[in-house]
């Protein structure tokens, strides 16, 4: 059974929003990201591998955050969120800065931030905007242990009590950008439908999930995003 009025939006996001913006998503047409396995720079074993290898490969997408701007997407999430009287809650899996340059306050990262160090030491993590070396030395605990704040595959991702809990409390769940090919995030569409939420899936192609949604809207996010807040806040 589906709920009637909307008051509680849970909106998920992945690499598709920031497409517009000049950032390569992660499964391309070449299966790589930015030239590179996903295992050979997401993994806690490739850190351990190959720290030079992964320290470089996060400073170079964080020094290009510099290089690119929000889009009409993450500009229309960040009105969403400033006019919504509702409960709201933006979950990303970007490690971009996108979102919360447009505006965005209701923003969880669930993967991670770029613009983030986190130390393997005493898990304190803290804003970083340079060039991030191996063996860079923690504020709080002084050992040389930070590393980018990703959430590497096989770690948990950030904030799952809160998401779940904006999950099962909502009326409207919304899909932009991602291929559902990478869980938890994947399954969030069920656990919405299981609570009689409506879902939405915005998406340039179908996706792995998009079967599990009511409804898929095919397109540009920059086209898409901008329509269905406006139509929210009609
Ligand atoms: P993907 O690269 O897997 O998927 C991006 C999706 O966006 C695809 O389905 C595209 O069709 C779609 N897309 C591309 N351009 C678009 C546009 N202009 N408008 C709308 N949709 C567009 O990226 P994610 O699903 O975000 O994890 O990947 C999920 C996770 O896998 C990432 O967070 C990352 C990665 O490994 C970590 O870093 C931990």
């Amino acid at each position: 059974m589906q709920k009637d009025a909307i008051n509680s939006i849970v909106i998920l996001t992945g690499a598709g929003i920031s497409a517009e913006s000049g950032l390569a998503t992660f499964r391309g047409p070449d299966g790589l990201w930015e030239g590179h396995r996903v295992e050979d720079v997401c993994t806690p074993e490739a850190l351990a591998r190959d720290a030079v290898l992964v320290h470089r490969f996060y400073d170079e997408r964080r020094a290009k955050l510099a290089q690119v701007s929000p889009n009409a997407a993450h500009q229309a999430l960040a009105r969403l969120d400033a006019r919504w009287a509702g409960d709201l809650l933006i979950v990303t899996q970007n490690v971009d800065d996108l979102h919360e340059r447009a505006g965005a306050k209701r923003l969880l990262h669930m993967h991670g931030e770029l613009k983030s160090a986190l130390c393997a030491a005493c898990g304190e993590a803290a804003p970083w905007s340079d060039a991030l070396p191996p063996a860079s030395a923690c504020a709080r605990c002084n050992e040389p242990r930070l590393r980018p704040d990703i959430v590497f595959f096989g770690e948990m991702p950030y904030r799952m009590d809160r998401i779940y809990e904006a999950l099962e409390n909502a009326d409207l769940f919304v899909s932009i950008g991602t291929s559902g090919a990478v869980y938890p995030a994947a399954g969030f569409v069920q656990t919405a439908r299981a609570v009689g939420a409506r879902t939405i899936e915005l998406n340039l192609e179908p996706s792995a999930g998009s079967a599990l949604f009511d409804e898929t809207r095919l397109g540009p996010a920059t086209r898409l995003v901008p329509d269905l807040v406006d139509a929210l806040l009609a």
